[in-house]
């Protein structure tokens, strides 16, 4: 009709209809197709899990299979990847590196660029879903200086990518269930959370038809953000600083109430969760578990707990209905899983993929029209030109 709504940030639009992602926010419920994600975190494994995103249903043994072998047949990255990496500095962060090498492997994969059919949407994602956990390794083995290698086509997906992440030259590999287990609950946790901010960005840049790969660059360039999936760095460095500081909860607290301040208490409050964030909860539970499993102690922990039990008892939060999100705890078990700082948002990455894929195929498949919001124009009224030499 003409009329334009302004909605800054899209607090209340709804920008698509969608089948994967069930979420509401006042109850603390999360579902994939129809599953709650408490069940899934409990019984399926990643691969299951992005399947069910992608195509909608839970895999039988021979789909996932099929599925599995697929993915392993795309798992090699053309060589001249590795002159790329080579290319940027060690001090690079990951984030840039592998959204850089996402968007790179257009180039060496032309075929995923114009995807109309089924079959060749297919072919394009199990092509970026066998290539992307090598790329997540290579940002990891770049930053330790370690020889960009290969995995293991026997393990499962988690464990190859743990494998890829961690082998070295100079000791055994040698597999580790808490490690594996912890990561493939962490990545089906981020697996997807309908139309956020790196999502939206996924959609909205395959509406113009632009290729699966970059299409995904696009969206780890909006993850990374402090605000989004950047939170995750960002909390630990925060829980640091505040052991560093003599750990004075406190102090942060206040900081993150003065208004004259822009600290915020990192790994707190959502735009969707007024009550719980579900994965949260999940979250720290799991910290416990693997912290004790792996025998670490990490004064880190009890620090955020406090800083959680305090949040939650004072008014500034209660009346803004701030709670600990999915990012809170998750980086305290990235460090006890020994993956450094500045991975933690690529970790993010890893699990947010079948989101991400799901969310471009759904919207291929539905022939949704190009993304394309409207304003309303602020600025000057017409102007005649003023020559430079007169400004
Ligand atoms: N610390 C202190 N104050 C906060 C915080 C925080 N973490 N989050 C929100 N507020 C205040 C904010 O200042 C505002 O106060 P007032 O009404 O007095 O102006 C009020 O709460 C509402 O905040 P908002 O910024 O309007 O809410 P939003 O829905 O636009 O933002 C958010 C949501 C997640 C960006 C924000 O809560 C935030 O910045 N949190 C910290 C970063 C973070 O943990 N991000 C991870 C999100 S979960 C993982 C993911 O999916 O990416």
């Amino acid at each position: 009709n003409g009329v334009i709504t302004l909605d800054p940030g899209y607090k209340n639009t709804g920008s698509c209809q969608s089948a994967i992602t069930f979420l509401d926010g006042e109850k603390g419920i999360l579902r994939y197709r129809g599953y709650a994600i408490e069940e899934l975190a409990e019984k399926a494994d990643f691969l299951e899990v992005a399947y069910l995103l992608i195509f909608g249903e839970l895999p039988n043994k021979e789909q996932l299979e099929k599925f599995h072998a697929d993915i392993k047949s795309h798992s090699v990255v053309d060589d001249d990847v590795k002159k790329i990496i080579d290319a940027f500095p060690k001090s690079a962060h990951p984030m840039g590196v592998l959204s850089s090498l996402t968007s790179a492997l257009t180039a060496f994969n032309p075929s995923s660029v114009n995807v109309d059919s089924e079959e060749e949407m297919y072919n394009a994602i199990v092509r970026i879903l066998g290539k992307f956990p090598v790329l997540v390794a290579w940002t990891m083995r770049k930053k330790r200086g370690l020889p960009l290698e290969y995995g293991d086509d026997n393990l499962g997906y988690v464990e190859n990518v743990l494998k890829m992440m961690f082998k070295s030259p100079n000791h055994d590999y040698v597999q580790n269930e808490v490690l594996v287990n912890a990561l493939d609950k962490l990545l089906i946790l981020h697996a997807d959370h309908e139309q956020n901010c790196s999502t939206s960005t996924v959609r909205i840049t395959g509406s113009s038809h632009a290729g699966l790969f970059v299409s995904l660059s696009a969206g780890i360039s909006a993850l990374w953000g402090p605000l989004h999936g950047g939170a995750n760095q960002a909390v630990l460095e925060m829980l640091e600083a505040i052991k560093e500081d003599g750990g004075d909860t406190k102090k942060y607290m206040a900081k993150a109430k003065d208004k004259n301040d822009p600290f915020r208490l990192m790994g707190f409050g959502h735009r969707v969760y007024k009550n719980f964030d579900p994965r949260a909860k999940i979250i720290k539970v799991a910290a416990d578990e693997v912290l004790s499993d792996l025998g670490v102690e990490d004064p880190i922990l009890d620090i955020a707990k406090g800083l959680e039990k305090e949040a939650l008892e004072d008014q500034y939060f209660v009346d803004r209905k701030l709670y600990p999100n999915v990012d809170f705890y998750s980086g305290i078990i990235y460090r006890a899983m020994g993956i450094p700082v500045e991975m933690f948002t690529v970790m993010f990455a890893l699990g947010r993929l079948p989101g991400w894929i799901a969310q471009w195929r759904e919207m291929r498949l539905r022939k949704e029209p190009i993304g394309r919001p409207r304003q309303l124009y602020t600025g000057e009224t017409l102007r005649s030109f003023t020559p430079i030499e007169k400004r």
